[in-house]
């Protein structure tokens, strides 16, 4: 396939400011080969972001195909309205075993939607309980949660939504900690979680539900939490009778060392969505779990209305939770959290040498996940020239054969969950050189 004279105008790409976005000087990705993206001209892009922190395995994990190529003969599409397929109900069995506490699995297909439907439900449970005063939500400042109006009202980020305030929904935002961080040491969070005790002990009783990313802030600037800060709240939402609603999308599955998250920071939430490495990145699938406690109010007569009136075209995709099965077997057959755990050693001693860098400010990083915060005369640093500081590194970053974005001032390494030592060398030692370019054109 030859696309150089592929046209590409009428693609309005997601987070971009088209007016900048010159068709000619960009990269048309045609295939994919272990951790890269190739392109018209056969040049290759290691990816330095796990294509939107979905990749697990790379690009040709044959066993992941064939059960795809499997499923599309046999059963290439069929909704769960009505109906079950096989593999919607195998995935659903795994997941409840794997996710201590749930007992349900609500089937979409994009992180933002699976949000929506923890919202939903959250929702729904109290008003079947009785207590349709219940209806607000708390969450974290800087947490992200998806781009629909509920995910963005839950998620407000304000360098991204600010356009869209107006239509959002009111919820309560509290600070969030992070690791590493002067604001927040131990003392510190324990002011934090009793600011967030006293709005729970004044009007618990109008609170919905808890909704924040566990284990780490990903979108909103890689924020680690400290150590114990998620059971804290966790303990709170049920002092209070307040649903915990985690958000394991992009960081559940290993991406920071741990298969379930929620586990390894000893919460115990009512509603938990993953989706991102659920399928390896191969497919769109999301889910939303809940425990029976949940489940069970949206149980009663057809005309009492209490089931779940939320359902997408391509729930419970047998495509997808094919893919999504073969994917989790493969994750066990081949440890992948150890593998993780040990490849995260090598990146934290990698990423070392970025602490020389005076403009790196800060380095937060954990599992598969890091964040670089660069700053000037302790100031973001938003541009260099005119250019946006994210444009000038993605833009390097491809010179040099790595796909990377950057959020904002946040330099973010997010590299595929299995990726061998090599790559994962290149791509931290390719950012180290931009980096240290990118300081000595500021002096
Ligand atoms: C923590 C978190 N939640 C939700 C979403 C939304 O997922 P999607 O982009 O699939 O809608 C994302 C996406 O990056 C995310 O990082």
């Amino acid at each position: 396939m030859n696309s150089n004279n592929l046209d590409k105008r009428y693609v309005w790409h997601p987070y971009t400011q088209m007016k900048l976005w010159n068709n000619s000087d960009n990269i048309t990705v045609q295939y994919g080969n272990g951790f890269n993206f190739i392109d018209s001209n056969k040049r290759r892009y290691l990816d330095g972001i796990s294509n939107m922190w979905c990749n697990v395995w790379g690009h040709d994990r044959t066993e992941i195909l064939d059960s795809m190529k499997n499923q599309l003969d046999i059963l290439p599409h069929s909704s769960l309205f009505g109906l079950v397929n096989e593999p919607s109900a195998k995935l659903a069995k795994r997941l409840i075993t794997m996710a201590k506490g749930m007992t349900k699995v609500f089937y979409s297909d994009n992180g933002s939607t699976a949000i929506e439907a923890a919202l939903k439900i959250a929702t729904q449970y109290w008003n079947n309980k009785g207590k349709s005063q219940k209806k607000k939500f708390i969450c974290l400042k800087n947490g992200y949660h998806g781009d629909t109006i509920g995910c963005m009202s839950v998620g407000y980020v304000d360098g991204y939504f600010s356009p869209y305030k107006s239509i959002l929904l009111k919820t309560i935002k509290v600070d969030s900690p992070t690791i590493r961080h002067p604001k927040f040491g131990p003392q510190e969070i324990e002011q934090y979680v009793d600011k967030i005790e006293n709005i729970l002990k004044r009007i618990s009783s109008k609170i919905s539900g808890f909704v924040m990313e566990s284990g780490a802030q990903i979108a909103g600037g890689v924020n680690i939490y400290p150590e114990g800060f998620q059971k804290k709240i966790s303990d709170l939402c049920k002092k209070y009778d307040t649903l915990l609603i985690l958000d394991e999308i992009a960081t559940g599955f290993g991406r920071l060392g741990n298969m379930i998250e929620y586990r390894a920071q000893k919460s115990e939430p009512d509603i938990v969505c993953f989706a991102k490495a659920l399928t390896g990145g191969y497919f769109p699938l999301a889910v939303t779990l809940t425990t029976s406690r949940i489940f069970e109010q949206f149980l009663g007569d057809y005309w009492d209305k209490r089931q779940l009136f939320h359902g997408h075209t391509f729930t419970g995709h047998p495509v997808g939770c094919a893919a999504a099965l073969t994917n989790l077997d493969l994750y066990e057959r081949l440890n992948l959290i150890r593998k993780i755990r040990l490849n995260s050693l090598v990146f934290d001693k990698l990423l070392k040498r970025f602490s020389e860098l005076e403009i790196c400010y800060d380095i937060r990083n954990k599992g598969m996940l890091c964040g670089i915060e660069l700053r000037k005369e302790n100031k973001p640093l938003k541009t260099i020239g005119k250019m946006p500081v994210g444009h000038y590194i993605a833009k390097e970053s491809l010179k040099k054969g790595v796909y990377l974005r950057t959020l904002g001032n946040i330099l973010t390494i997010i590299p595929p969950l299995a990726i061998g030592k090599e790559d994962l060398t290149k791509i931290v030692d390719t950012e180290y050189q931009i980096v240290e370019n990118l300081q000595k054109k500021l002096k």
